[in-house]
């Protein structure tokens, strides 16, 4: 049979990315005593008062349909919350999706397509080529270098522009890295899109998750680039709700005004019952991202300090998200040959940076987001790893 072209670019960057991690899942599904740190999985539950609303709201009849832009009481919730960052803004700046995930697959829907080229820091999230790619689009990765603790430089983001560049894809917090640009850096990257006529499309769903002493800031937030700035965010990390998939587009109003129908025939609206659940999540204050922040933040630091001494694997220290980095580089093993190797001999699953491009080729991105004695173990078994690839490579040295 015959079928579209979008099958033959995405057949490489689906699942495939996740391959240790759907192996560690099958390994466990066997019995086998596997640690994941593998996928972003908030390991706190909802707040209870969110998962009565969502009940209450089902039970009261919101299980209709909605229409594409979102349920008025979450757009009024999104208006409040927003106008906090951009005065002045209105229901008519915002379309709702179910997730950022699928709100930055209709955006860029919306901005690019064949013969288009996205700008997009390298590491990046794993489901991004795949987006971009879906829409006929390019991608243009632009190299985000440890030394500078993966905060993108304008001279890389000027070195990559090339004719075709349409939007520049920014991820703050970053995922894999943990980096958070500051507003600085915005700014003066945001004067580059002015200069070339990019769109920024801005994916901040770890918002909530900053660690101390580093500060939050958006091109949303910044008036000379509210008329080419797309932020796409959702309940997932903030409330550790990603299952109910609720998230939003935040941009220009006419820009929301030309993607509503894209929306409505994608998705012909959101579930109301999520809906009213979202509009309390994002209207009260709830604890969940407090506790998420100060357990990832406690975890980053056990990390550091269980890797202390060790020369062959190197922590990033992340600023924000629910991930820390290893470099392994120095082991000799490339992240991905090292990834698997840990899971073979040490029942550890963690995900290769090759899943997350180029740049991230020498590290592991581990998840923060199990207990903290499940985390030392895993650590010590990295170690273990690491030395006794170490001692491997060494050992026909010390024989010749
Ligand atoms: C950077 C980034 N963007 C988007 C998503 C998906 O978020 P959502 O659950 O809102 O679709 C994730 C999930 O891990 C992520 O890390």
């Amino acid at each position: 049979m015959r079928y579209a072209s979008i099958t033959d670019r995405l057949a490489h960057l689906g699942s495939g990315r996740w391959a240790l991690h759907i192996t560690a899942r099958r390994m466990k599904a066997e019995g086998e005593d596997v640690i994941e740190l593998t996928i972003g999985e908030p390991d706190v539950a909802p707040d209870k008062a969110l998962l009565d609303e969502a009940a209450r709201a089902m039970h009261a009849g919101r299980t209709r349909y909605s229409n594409g832009r979102g349920e008025p009481n979450t757009l009024k919730a999104l208006v409040a919350k927003y106008a906090k960052r951009r005065p002045g803004v209105t229901e008519r700046n915002f379309l709702c999706f179910p997730g950022t995930q699928s709100a930055l697959y209709c955006v860029m829907t919306g901005l690019v397509g064949a013969g288009d080229g996205v700008l997009v820091g390298d590491p990046l999230y794993a489901t991004y080529e795949g987006v971009i790619a879906s829409t006929g689009a390019h991608m243009i990765p632009v190299p985000l270098r440890p030394e500078n603790r993966f905060h993108m430089q304008t001279e890389d983001l000027e070195r990559a522009i090339t004719p075709e560049a349409r939007v520049l894809l920014l991820n703050t917090p970053h995922n894999p890295t943990g980096a958070v640009l500051t507003a600085a850096e915005i700014a003066e990257i945001g004067e580059i899109c002015r200069k070339h006529d990019l769109w920024i499309v801005c994916d901040e769903v770890y918002e909530q998750l900053i660690f101390d002493g580093t500060k939050f800031a958006s091109p949303f937030d910044m008036a000379e680039l509210a008329e080419r700035t797309i932020v796409v965010a959702s309940i997932s990390k903030s409330h550790a709700a990603p299952g109910f998939r609720s998230g939003w587009a935040a941009g220009p109003a006419e820009f929301c005004d030309k993607l509503l129908p894209v929306s409505e025939i994608m998705l012909f609206g959101v579930q109301p019952f999520i809906a009213d659940m979202t509009a309390l999540a994002l209207s009260e204050h709830f604890e969940t991202a407090d506790v998420m922040r100060e357990n990832y933040a406690r975890r980053v630091k056990i990390v550091e300090q269980a890797l202390a001494g060790s020369n062959l694997v190197k922590p990033v220290a992340p600023e924000g998200g629910m991930f820390i980095l290893l470099d392994v580089a120095a082991t000799g093993l490339g992240g991905e040959e090292f990834a698997w190797e840990l899971l073979k001999q040490e029942k550890v699953a963690v995900m290769p940076g090759t899943s997350f491009g180029d740049q991230a080729a020498g590290f592991l991105r581990i998840s923060l987001t199990v207990p903290e004695d499940v985390l030392e173990t895993a650590i010590t078994r990295i170690g273990d790893l690491a030395g006794r690839i170490a001692s491997q490579r060494e050992a026909p040295l010390n024989v010749g």
